[in-house]
């Protein structure tokens, strides 16, 4: 393993705001943070949201910016990428941010029902030999449904034209309550919507890059969980 992973790995071990359950312990009973996230992590209570696979956390700490009143956490399997978000939370003083390094498989073992009031996924794999494993397949939504509250919001990102049309025809196989779709974030919908959404929307993660440089267009959704 490189040094710089080395390094990231240990700094990680040493940050308040990184939670890195051990697969033996998550195995053998829930987190003990389960039910408790706003109590016992954030110590206030206010919405709790979550960014699935959030690689270095840029949705993560881009909305804690935009919306300093909500609790954030990111989740990811990945400690070198969660580093990264961990040192832009220190480095730009953000409060209520937060990182978990488990499974996303495991959330239903790290959230209590109704904890989670926003799930972002942002640029998941599409998993395209698996449907079942991609973050909006009925195996997720009901995952889903048992963490969020009811009236939760799942935000999907994506430069896969299969994860959206999925994305779509699952809201409607599950009959969850789409709010908004669109094929072409930044070549339409982002002229339609208000300035605290352009904001929201405009946030860009590192992937997202990639794939705009790539002349892809990035794709959105939002439902609600009934
Ligand atoms: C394509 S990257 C996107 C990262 C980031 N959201 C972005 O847009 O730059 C997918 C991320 O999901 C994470 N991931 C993949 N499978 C996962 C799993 N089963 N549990 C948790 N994280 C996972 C990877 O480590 C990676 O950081």
């Amino acid at each position: 393993m490189g040094k710089n992973k080395l390094f990231r790995f240990a700094e990680n071990a040493t940050f308040d705001h990184v939670v890195q359950p051990c697969y033996a312990d998550l195995m053998a009973d829930d987190l003990p943070l389960k039910g408790r996230w706003n109590s016992d992590f954030f110590h206030r209570d206010a919405p709790l949201v979550l960014e699935l696979g959030c690689g270095k956390g840029e949705y993560t700490t881009g909305l804690a910016r935009l919306f300093p009143e909500r609790n954030h956490l990111g989740v990811d399997i990945k400690g070198a990428r969660i580093w990264r978000g961990a040192r832009t939370t220190l480095e730009h003083e953000l409060a209520h941010v937060g990182f978990l390094r488990t499974h996303v498989d495991h959330i239903t073992r790290c959230f209590g029902s109704g904890e989670v009031d926003q799930i972002w996924l942002t640029f998941s794999d599409p998993q395209i030999a698996k449907a079942r494993k991609r973050l909006t397949s009925p195996l997720f939504i009901a995952r889903y449904r048992q963490v969020m509250k009811p009236g939760g919001v799942v935000h999907l990102k994506t430069d896969s034209p299969l994860l959206y049309r999925y994305t779509l025809e699952q809201v409607e196989a599950e009959k969850l309550l789409l709010q908004e779709q669109s094929a072409d974030i930044y070549g339409e919908l982002i002229h339609r919507v208000d300035p605290t959404q352009q904001a929201v929307l405009g946030i860009r993660t590192f992937y997202e890059s990639m794939w705009l440089e790539e002349g892809r267009k990035i794709h959105y959704v939002r439902f609600v969980i009934p």
